[in-house]
């Protein structure tokens, strides 16, 4: 089976909903960001801090491009659609999932977080607009699921679902 890509933005869900994920299906899981920090013996917020978002970029597409490309559920970081590379990558190679999540309730889980660079000392209305500015990129995916009424368990059943439907239309 080709890997299943987890795109969306910061707050989404992407980590837990992964892991349900790959319990579920049996597979493997990787975290883009966590690999990152290891690869780098730094956590996020640091390595933006050391050197930069334009170095961080390059790190994820490595990472990104160093992973199975089969049996693997990937959470990816909320901007690897940044990197235009990226998405023609996980679209590809594999099934790119956007875990779309209403404004409010990501503006909730991310209220009081320290650990996103991109959205220390920016107002609600800041974090919007940047969410809406990277809308039709995470647009491009295969498929697109609703996360904002789900719970983690709901939402990994119905991408079970979705998945298996979408590799009975590949062949
Ligand atoms: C980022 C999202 C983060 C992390 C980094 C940059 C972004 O991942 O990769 O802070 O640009 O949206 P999460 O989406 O897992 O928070």
């Amino acid at each position: 089976m080709k890997s299943i890509y987890l795109t969306g933005f910061m707050g989404a869900g992407k980590t837990s909903i992964g892991h349900a994920l790959g319990e579920k299906l049996g597979l493997s899981v990787f975290d883009t960001d966590s690999l990152i920090e290891d690869k780098a013996e730094k956590n996020i917020s640091k390595f933006f801090e050391v050197y930069g978002e334009a170095e961080f970029r390059r790190l994820e597409k490595e990472v990104l491009q160093g992973l199975p490309v089969t049996d693997s559920i990937i959470m990816t970081g909320g901007g690897i659609i940044k990197t235009a590379e990226n998405i023609s990558w996980m679209k590809e190679k594999g099934l790119m999932i956007f875990l779309y999540c209403d404004m409010e309730i990501v503006l909730q889980r991310l209220a009081h977080d320290i650990t996103r660079p991109l959205i220390q000392q920016k107002s609600k209305e800041e974090i919007t607009a940047l969410f809406s500015e990277r809308l039709p990129l995470y647009q491009k995916a295969h498929i697109t699921l609703d996360t904002s009424s789900l719970s983690v368990g709901e939402a990994a059943l119905k991408l079970v679902d979705e998945i298996k439907s979408w590799h009975s239309g590949q062949h």
